[in-house]
């Protein structure tokens, strides 16, 4: 079982400025929620830490922010207007609708009733209109992945880079999809972000690669503070798969409310840039790229040895930003009994992770004197780079202490009397996880700060 439950991590989140419910004073908007404060630091630091490892680390990826507005066709082709779809089912008695593949023994999630309808698709894409005319006829999607556009823009990124497989397409942005049931706070949302890598490589080292990036998948959010205890490969079996997958991998997490898939690894060979390739053909929009006259294929790469366009196949590992916040957090929160019988509530993040770096403590915030060596020192530390940094003069330190605990800052500086009295002058630097602390010149603090954040 998780040590974590929903319930305190729901509380914190609210308590200290990290997530909300969505038009929370109209008594909210389902399924969406708004990050606060401190979420948006910590989910921006997230992404920050998957873009860095999958481009700045590597020499084989791009990026690319592409629009959420998606044309029809490109959704049509790709297979979602068709099959993009989950169960639903209503129960006749309290009118409660559910997806038919969550319903227990038969029974309705909300009654107990088993006078249930019976399953029918139902399309998870938002539309919306796009243009003066409200006709029902100019519509868009909003994108329910991200990874479309990566697909169409596949071209103008090869062309624009002289890539050769293999090598990668990663984009961090909103998804939307509109979940029957949204539930378990922001596991299963209708407005999500995703961190898409599309790595194209030669039909043939597919496998190879499927298995590659399983594991450096699994490394990464064990780089995050994930336990890999707690995070479990499971193969979806082949009657499961999504419309366009040979094979898929889902990494699985041990989130408060189970275990549940915090990302998905698929083998999606050629099916997306063959579709589109297909209909471009069929629909003779475009002539032929590049100068190869032989070949039909648009959105191709051409083999130097064979000599020959090919449509590479793709592994694509997706992951759910928003889940991947849930579960970092689940992992970092821990409940510690005091020596004097109170409980100390820390959440153990990741350094780079940590919505504040360094909070900046001055013990009287009356003091000018104390209060302006404070802010000398937070600007000071702002500039070595490694993050937000605060000034925290709320004026009592124990609160400030027991705030910084709760929200992750690894490290709170105080300044004292002695800090203004004494040359050279010194401070307290107080460590989250140990609560030891150890007085240190103020002409040192930059450098010690730049060793704990590389
Ligand atoms: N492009 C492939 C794709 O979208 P997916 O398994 O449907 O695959 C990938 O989604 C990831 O996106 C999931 O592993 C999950 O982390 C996240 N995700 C999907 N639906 C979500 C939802 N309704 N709420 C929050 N995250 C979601």
């Amino acid at each position: 079982m998780p040590a974590t439950s929903m319930e305190q991590l729901v509380s914190l989140c609210k308590r200290r400025g990290f997530i909300f419910q969505s038009a929370d004073i109209y008594g909210g908007l389902q399924g969406v929620y708004d990050y606060g404060p401190l979420g948006v630091e910590l989910k921006n630091n997230l992404k920050n830490a998957w873009w860095r490892a999958m481009i700045y680390e590597r020499d084989d990826v791009e990026g690319l922010d592409a629009s959420i507005l998606t044309l029809r066709q490109v959704l049509k082709y790709s297979g979602h207007e068709s099959t993009f779809s989950d169960p639903l089912c209503d129960c006749r008695k309290c009118k409660t609708r559910m997806r038919a593949d969550h319903i227990k023994d038969g029974k309705c999630m909300n009654c107990g009733s088993t006078d249930l309808t019976e399953p029918r698709p139902f399309n998870l894409m938002f539309k919306t209109n796009v243009g003066p005319i409200d006709d029902g006829s100019n519509y868009a999607y909003l994108r329910p992945e991200t990874a479309q556009a990566i697909f169409t823009q596949f071209k103008n990124v090869v062309d624009s880079t002289s890539r050769k497989a293999p090598f990668g397409i990663a984009q961090i942005g909103k998804s939307f999809r509109n979940e029957i049931t949204p539930r378990n706070f922001i596991f299963r949302v209708r407005e999500f972000e995703q961190m898409e890598l599309e790595f194209f490589v030669k039909p043939g080292e597919d496998e190879k690669w499927h298995e590659y990036w399983k594991e450096q998948r699994i490394d990464w959010w064990v780089r995050q503070g994930l336990k890999r205890e707690n995070i479990h490969v499971h193969t979806i079996a082949k009657e499961d798969l999504a419309h366009y997958s040979k094979a898929t991998y889902d990494l699985e997490y041990l989130f408060p409310h189970g275990i549940e898939e915090l990302e998905g690894i698929a083998n999606r060979q050629d099916y997306d840039l063959g579709n589109h390739t297909k209909q471009q053909n069929e629909l003779d929009l475009i002539a032929h790229v590049h100068e190869n006259k032989d070949s039909t294929a648009k959105l191709a790469l051409f083999d130097d040895e064979e000599k020959k366009w090919y449509a590479p196949f793709v592994i694509e590992p997706s992951a759910g930003v928003d889940r991947g916040v849930l579960a970092v957090m689940t992992e970092a929160y821990t409940e510690e009994p005091l020596p004097n019988g109170d409980t100390r509530i820390v959440l153990k993040l990741k350094k780079h992770l940590s919505p504040v770096k360094v909070a900046v403590i001055p013990l009287k915030r009356n003091n000018e004197q104390i209060v302006a060596l404070a802010r000398q020192i937070k600007d000071e530390l702002l500039k070595t780079g490694i993050g937000r940094v605060m000034l925290e003069d709320s004026g009592n330190v124990g609160k400030a202490y027991r705030r910084h605990d709760e929200i992750g800052t690894p490290y709170c500086v105080t300044v004292d009397f002695e800090s203004i009295e004494q040359t050279p002058a010194t401070v307290t630097i107080r460590d989250r996880d140990t609560m030891q602390q150890e007085r240190i010149e103020v002409s040192q603090l930059a450098d010690y700060f730049k060793k704990q954040f590389v």
